[in-house]
């Protein structure tokens, strides 16, 4: 079980000397095993932030993050740091590939600081992720020779290559035109009904977030609205 819980989440940013802005403001929340969550609301309402702090990319100011009844967001950094990599698989916003590697080695990178994962089954899960994610003929290559569909496939072959129960993912699409977004909402769609993932992603595209399970609304910082997304 992978139930992820957020309790009273507070962060605010001293952006002055006099002027603080409050992203995230007591943001309470029960993500369940399985399903697909998309976080939406207007640009600056704090969508980054939240998933940042469920995450563990960020730490609240106040509050809780909790996996299965357990608190996660108070552990020393680098046990912080394992459990991040043990658990979620983060895609972010511009994709966060590094440019002077190829395909294999991005996808890779995650597994060598898991030290479950031995260096005898990298190659194997790579070609796995990237076969399950159409990209396997572009191991080879740089991700600055991708288009931006590819590149984001790599991005989420990288989030799933150590078996990270948890796919957060922010903008997946932001930067896509309509045939790859559909196709990587697909994949994340497949993620979670057919390989078990709890996957959350941030959207700003209200047809993407119609096709969740359930749909978190942020407004200046709180969350304002849930629905199941079937409205
Ligand atoms: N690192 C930061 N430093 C200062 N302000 C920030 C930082 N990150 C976010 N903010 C501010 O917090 C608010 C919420 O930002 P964010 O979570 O990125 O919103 P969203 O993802 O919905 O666009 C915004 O006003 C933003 O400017
Ligand atoms: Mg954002």
């Amino acid at each position: 079980m992978k139930t992820i819980a957020a309790r009273g989440l507070s962060k605010s940013y001293k952006i002055s000397k006099d002027s603080v802005v409050n992203a995230v403001s007591g943001a309470d929340l029960e993500i369940s095993e399985g399903g697909i969550t998309a976080i939406v609301g207007p640009s600056g309402s704090g969508k980054s932030t939240l998933l940042n702090m469920l995450g563990l990319i960020v730490r609240p100011d106040s509050g809780e993050v909790l996996l299965d009844g357990e608190r996660i967001d108070s552990m020393r950094e680098g046990k912080r740091c394992r459990f991040r990599n043990a658990n979620f698989g983060y895609v972010m916003q511009d994709f966060a590939l590094i440019d002077g590697e190829s395909v294999y080695s991005n996808i890779r990178l995650p597994m060598l600081y898991n030290k479950k994962i031995r260096f005898t089954e990298y190659r194997r899960r790579v070609h796995e992720a990237a076969e399950s994610l159409g990209i396997a003929d572009k191991l080879r290559r740089k991700p600055s020779r991708l288009s931006g569909g590819e590149r984001q496939r790599v991005a989420i072959a990288r989030a799933i290559v150590c078996d990270q129960p948890i796919i957060l993912a922010d903008e997946p699409t932001g930067s896509l035109d309509a045939e790859n977004r559909d196709i990587v909402m697909d994949i994340l769609l497949d993620l979670c009904k057919n390989k078990g993932r709890t996957v959350v992603i941030v959207t700003h595209d209200l047809s993407l977030a119609a096709r969740c399970d359930r749909i978190i609304r942020m407004k200046d910082g709180r969350i304002a609205e849930e629905n199941n997304g079937e409205e």
